[in-house]
């Protein structure tokens, strides 16, 4: 029997309604490896072992064998649903009038669900590529980011919130001057934003922006996405679990890399939420959030870590006379089109 970590003794995190959540969740990307049993095989394990917050999406090809778990763990009295914090996101090619309503329905039915806790734009890019697709791969129909056509799918979100059907609406992957463009335009603001943060990628302009505006900043990647997939990968990333001061902090507290990644996260102020199907990993990450914090020097040492090194560059959404990656991100403090 695995550890149980009590949720109740679990750090912590206020939205802007007030209202609680966990400083922590489990993500369920399984990257092109892990295969949809696995990662609802470990999902089962972590609600047994104290996590409640988990982060699913349509694109991730597992919610439904998610949904059989999260149902089992309710019947059988696991843990009562209001206790849970799930969220999932409309994948990019489900951006159109009245797809974003088919894909939250989707969404529900394949987790047995009747509301979502927040539900995500995963890409501002409504470009479809295939799951499992190479790095190399391009949807000749995308385009650029777009307010109108943003705003439109966003609508959608906010006419979710209003039918009760997700608690919570959130954005993904976005950029400051974007969120100048839209969120001015949003009758209802998101509650929580996911964003690419670990040791060597901050974003601390995004992330202070996002704190500024009342939202809920989620880092995903925390650990630097080890197992991310192979189109992700380039020979430029650098490896936080590898960087010598992560490890030289690790070896202070004899702990994983990883686990200095995660404490680092909580202790700024993001919820991470990191993967693993193995039990003995995300036992000590949820467990890390409550013991041995990291020390002031820790911290100022993990901020000048700090090398820029997006990982999930999201090439593939590229649309044809786009140049680079670079052009996703909006670098220059401008929307790129
Ligand atoms: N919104 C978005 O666009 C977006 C994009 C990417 C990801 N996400 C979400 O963020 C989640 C997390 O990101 P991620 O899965 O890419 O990367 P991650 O959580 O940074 O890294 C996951 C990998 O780290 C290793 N690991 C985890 N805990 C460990 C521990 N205690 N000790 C040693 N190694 C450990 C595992 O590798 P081993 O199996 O080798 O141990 C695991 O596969 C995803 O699952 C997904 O839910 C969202």
């Amino acid at each position: 029997m695995a550890e149980f970590i009590n949720p109740t003794l679990v750090p912590k995190r206020k939205l802007a309604t007030g209202e609680e959540i966990p400083c922590i969740g489990m993500g369920t990307f399984g990257s092109d490896r892990f295969t949809p049993e696995q990662v609802s095989n470990a999902v089962a394990g972590a609600i047994r072992c104290g996590y409640r917050m988990f982060d699913c999406a349509a694109i991730y090809c597992n919610e439904d064998l998610i949904g059989e778990v999260f149902a089992a763990a309710l019947q059988e009295g696991v843990v009562k649903r209001e206790e849970l914090f799930i969220t999932s996101k409309v994948w990019n090619d489900m951006h159109g009038k009245g797809d974003v309503l088919l894909s939250c329905a989707k969404t529900l039915r394949d987790l047995k669900l009747d509301y979502i806790d927040a539900f995500f734009v995963h890409w501002p890019f409504p470009n479809h590529h295939a799951p499992g697709c190479d790095g190399d791969s391009r949807n000749p129909n995308s385009t650029p980011f777009s307010v109108d056509a943003f705003m439109a799918t966003w609508r959608q979100m906010e006419h979710l919130h209003d039918m009760g059907l997700a608690r919570h609406i959130g954005m993904s992957s976005m950029t400051i001057p974007k969120l100048e463009a839209v969120l001015p335009l949003c009758r209802i603001k998101p509650s929580l934003i996911e964003m690419e943060l670990h040791p060597c990628f901050q974003q601390q302009a995004l992330f202070d922006y996002v704190v500024a505006h009342h939202i809920m900043p989620i880092g995903f990647c925390p650990i630097g996405s080890p197992t991310r997939p192979d189109r992700d990968m380039t020979p430029d990333d650098i490896a936080d679990i590898t960087l010598p001061e992560v490890v030289a902090i690790a070896k202070a507290h004899g702990v994983h890399p990883a686990v200095i990644c995660l404490k680092w996260a909580v202790q700024r102020g993001q919820i991470p939420i990191p993967f693993s199907i193995h039990e003995n990993e995300y036992v000590s990450n949820l467990r890390c959030t409550m013991v041995d914090p990291l020390t002031d020097a820790e911290m100022k040492t993990l901020k000048t870590v700090e090398r820029n090194c997006r990982l999930i560059k999201g090439q593939v959404f590229l649309w044809p006379s786009a140049t680079d990656w670079h052009d996703l991100w909006d670098e220059n403090g401008v929307i790129v089109k």
